[in-house]
This record gives structure tokens, sequence and C-alpha cells, in this order.
């Protein structure tokens, strides 16, 4: 019990990556335990899908700013994920840009993911700067956070084509389901302490 692998996911929207992880964990494709769910929005879709698999889920008020935590804020997202034990943070949507102090408190522990081919297209509706730009390829890519926007080391990346008759709405959608496949692996192999840190090279020993 006490050396399994404890996992923190914070997320501000639907939580279908949430799901998507949730549901490896409980197929036995990641060897963890989903120990809280964290969310700055009371209403977020994340927080009930976390309760209906009786995982703990808390609304934490995010306090006085619009994109990222106040510090009262930050220090209690920080008190819950160090209360649970966790070993690595997994941001799923969570809409707000993390600091100085947590990223300190879990430095190296923090992972994301995010709908391009990074550092293509960071920042919002990443699909829609894709589609806008005219690129024929996009995809998503999980990776480190660091206090950069959408830039930490690359841990993985899947592709989607960009079709001729795409809408913002339809490329979204194929973005997210490769999301959902991309996500789970890349959290399993971080579970299973395969992902190995050098620069911004982030690499993947064999099972
Ligand atoms: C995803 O598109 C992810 O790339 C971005 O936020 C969205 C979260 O979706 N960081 P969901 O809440 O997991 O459905």
């Amino acid at each position: 019990m006490n050396n399994t692998f404890r996992i923190g996911v914070l997320g501000s929207g639907k939580g279908s990556n949430f799901v998507a992880i949730a549901d490896a964990v409980i197929a036995g494709q990641i060897p963890a335990e989903i120990a809280v769910v964290l969310s700055d929005v009371e209403a977020a879709g994340i927080l009930a899908h976390a309760r209906d698999r009786k995982i703990p889920a808390q609304f934490v008020p995010p306090g006085k700013f619009r994109t990222k935590l106040d510090e009262e804020a930050e220090r209690a997202f920080v008190a819950a994920l160090q209360q649970a034990q966790i070993d690595l943070v997994v941001l799923a949507g969570f809409m707000r840009v993390l600091k100085g102090d947590f990223l300190r408190a879990f430095e190296g522990r923090i992972v994301n993911i995010h709908p391009s081919l990074l550092p293509s297209f960071p920042g919002l509706e990443a699909w829609k700067q894709a589609l806008d730009h005219g690129v024929k390829v996009t995809g998503c890519t999980v990776h480190f956070v660091d206090a950069g926007v959408d830039a930490g080391a690359i841990i993985g990346q899947q592709t989607v084509p960009v079709l001729d008759n795409d809408t913002p709405e339809n490329l979204h959608q194929r973005i997210h389901a490769a999301e959902h496949d991309l996500y789970p692996k890349c959290v399993a192999a971080l579970a299973r302490r395969e992902i190995s840190v050098a620069g911004r090279r982030v690499l993947w020993k064999k099972a």
C-alpha cells in the first residue's frame, strides 16, 4: 500500500481525460492510485466523474484572479496534494497557470496535456490556431510543467491529420480522442518509473 504510486488530478472542465486515466487505472493499465481530484470550478464535470468512482474530490476556491491561483488558493491546493501524499500531479484541463510555490512543491512531478503538437500553438484554443494557420497535421502533447506556458519537456505526442472540411469543433473532437489514448500511456510510463529526463529530452526506458 505504502509504495503505491499516488496521483493527484487537477481539472476545471468536463474531465474526459481524467475519465480516460481513471478507467486505465481501474483496468490495471496504470499501476497507481488516483488519490485526489481537485478543481477550481465547483460545478466541474471532473468532480462528478471522480465522485462517481468514489475518488476523493474537492472544490478549492481559486481566489481573486482569473488565470492563476491567488496565494491562499495556491497554499490550499498544495496542502491538499501533500496531504494526499501524491507522487505526480496530473493537469487535465486545469485552466490556470501554476506559479512559483506550487511548481517548487512538486518540481519535476507535474504533467499536462495540450491540444497541439508543441511547441506549435501554445495557449488557448490550440486546435483553432492550427486550423487558422493551415497546418496539415496537428495533435496533442503530454509535457512536464515548468514556469513557461505549455513549455516544459515533452513526454509524448500523438498526431491528428487536419482534413479539408474540418471545423474547429470536429478537429477538436478528434484531438480529444487522441488525448484519451496518449495521456493514459504517458501516465502509465511515469507510474512505472520508465521515464527519465535529460535536459529537454525525455527518454522512455523499454519495459
Ligand atoms: C483538453 O483538450 C486538454 O488538451 C486541455 O484541456 C482539455 C481538457 O478536456 N488542456 P477534458 O476536461 O479532459 O475533457
